[in-house]
C-alpha cells in the first residue's frame, strides 16, 4: 500500500492541504484563500485570518482526502507548518495537525515554512540539478542561498528590513491597486514606463537585500505629487527597481559559486516580469533556470509535505510547536 504524507499550511492568509508521495507527486492540493477579507485592509490583519483559518481547516482536510481517494489509513505522517508566521494563524494548523496525529497514531512533523518554498521546484517532478542557487522571494522573506542538496543549505545573504513582497504589497496599497500588491502592481507595470528614477538601495552592497528604502522613495514621491500619479510609470518604475536589485545579487551569487542552477521560489517568483529577466540571467550564466509552476510559487500545502518527506528520510522529525524566529540553522 503506498503511503503519503498529509500538509498542512496556515502561517499567513492562506489555509492549505495537500496529499503528495515521496516522489512528490501530488494526489490533492486545496487552498482556501482569504484575499477577500483581507483585501479591504490593503495587508493580512492577524485576527481576522486566524478565525478564517479556524472556519475553513477541517473542511480542507476532509475535501483534500477526498479529492486524493485515499483513507487516513495511507497516511505515512503529518507534515505541518511550525513557522514562520502570525501565531494565531500557525497554532490553527498545528493544533488541528496534532489532533489529527494522535487520533490516527501516526507522526507529526512541524516544517519551517520557507524549507517548503525551498522544495517546492521539485513538486510533480525533480527539476533542481544540485548544487544550486536559490533565491527565495515571498511576502515574508527575501534571501539567497546554496544549496549542495536538497537538505544541505548555506544562507549567503538575506533582506536586511522589508522582503520584496511586502514592498510589493504597500505599492499596491499606495497605488489603489488592491491586494495581494504582486499580480496587480505587475500587471500595471507591463503598461507603463519605468520613467521615475527610484533608488536601488546596497545594489553593490554583498549579497544582502535591503527593499524599504525603495518602498519609502515610492510613498515620498506620490506625497510630493501635485496632481494624480500616471499609475503605470509609478508601478513599472518600481518593478524595474525590484528587478535590477534581484537580478543584480542573483548574478554575483552565480558568479561567486560554481552551481549548476539558478531556482527562484516564493510568492513574487509567479512575476512574470521576475521569470522573464532570471531566464535570461541563467542563460547568459550557462546554468539551468529551476522554477516552480505558477501555483506552487505561492503558499500552498504541497511544498509541505514534500519537505516533510525529507524530515522523514533524515530521521529528523522537528516537534509540531511554534517556531516564531527564522532559524536557518533549523531548516
Ligand atoms: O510565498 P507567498 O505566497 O507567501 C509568503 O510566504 O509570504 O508570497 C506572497 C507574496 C506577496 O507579497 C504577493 O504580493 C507576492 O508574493 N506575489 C507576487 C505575485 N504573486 C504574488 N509578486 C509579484 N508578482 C506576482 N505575480
Ligand atoms: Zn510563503
Amino acid at each position: 500500500m503506498e503511503k503519503y504524507v498529509l500538509g498542512i499550511e496556515s502561517s499567513c492568509d492562506d489555509t492549505a492541504v495537500a496529499v503528495v508521495s515521496e516522489k512528490g507527486e501530488v494526489l490533492s492540493s486545496v487552498i482556501a484563500s482569504q484575499a477577500a477579507i483581507h483585501s479591504e485592509f490593503g495587508g493580512v490583519f492577524p485576527e481576522l485570518a486566524g478565525r478564517a483559518h479556524v472556519q475553513s481547516i477541517l473542511p480542507a482536510i476532509e475535501k483534500a482526502l477526498r479529492d486524493a481517494s485515499i483513507t487516513e489509513k495511507q497516511i505515512e505522517a503529518i507534515g505541518v507548518t511550525r513557522g514562520p508566521g502570525l501565531i494565531g494563524s500557525l497554532l490553527v494548523g498545528l493544533t488541528s495537525a496534532s489532533g489529527l496525529g494522535m487520533g490516527w497514531d501516526i507522526p507529526v512533523i512541524g516544517v519551517n515554512h520557507l524549507r517548503g518554498h525551498l522544495r517546492s521546484a521539485d513538486l510533480e517532478e525533480e527539476r533542481v540539478s544540485y548544487p544550486a542557487i536559490i533565491l527565495l522571494v515571498s511576502g515574508g522573506h527575501t534571501f539567497l542561498a546554496h544549496m549542495q542538496s536538497n537538505t544541505e543549505i548555506e544562507l549567503l545573504g538575506s533582506t536586511r528590513d522589508d522582503s520584496v513582497g511586502e514592498a510589493y504589497d504597500k505599492v499596491g496599497r499606495m497605488l489603489d491597486l488592491g491586494y495581494p500588491g504582486g499580480p496587480v502592481v505587475d500587471r500595471a507595470a507591463k503598461k507603463g514606463n519605468a520613467n521615475i528614477p527610484f533608488p536601488r538601495p546596497m545594489l553593490h552592497k554583498g549579497l544582502e537585500f535591503s527593499f524599504s528604502g525603495l518602498k519609502s522613495a515610492v510613498a515620498r514621491y506620490l506625497d510630493a505629487l501635485e496632481g494624480e500619479p500616471v499609475v503605470e510609470d509609478v508601478a513599472a518604475s518600481f518593478v524595474e527597481a525590484a528587478m535590477e536589485i534581484l537580478l543584480t545579487k542573483c548574478r554575483k551569487a552565480l558568479k561567486a559559486y560554481p552551481v549548476k542552477s539558478l531556482v527562484v521560489v516564493g510568492g513574487v517568483a509567479a512575476s512574470p516580469q521576475l521569470r522573464e529577466q532570471a531566464g535570461a540571467l541563467c542563460e547568459e550564466m550557462g546554468v539551468e533556470l529551476c522554477l516552480p509552476p505558477l501555483r506552487w510559487s505561492t503558499d500552498n500545502a504541497a511544498m509541505i509535505a514534500l519537505a516533510t518527506w525529507d524530515y522523514l528520510r533524515l530521521g529528523k522529525a522537528p516537534e509540531p510547536k511554534p517556531q516564531l524566529q527564522l532559524s536557518i540553522a533549523e531548516f
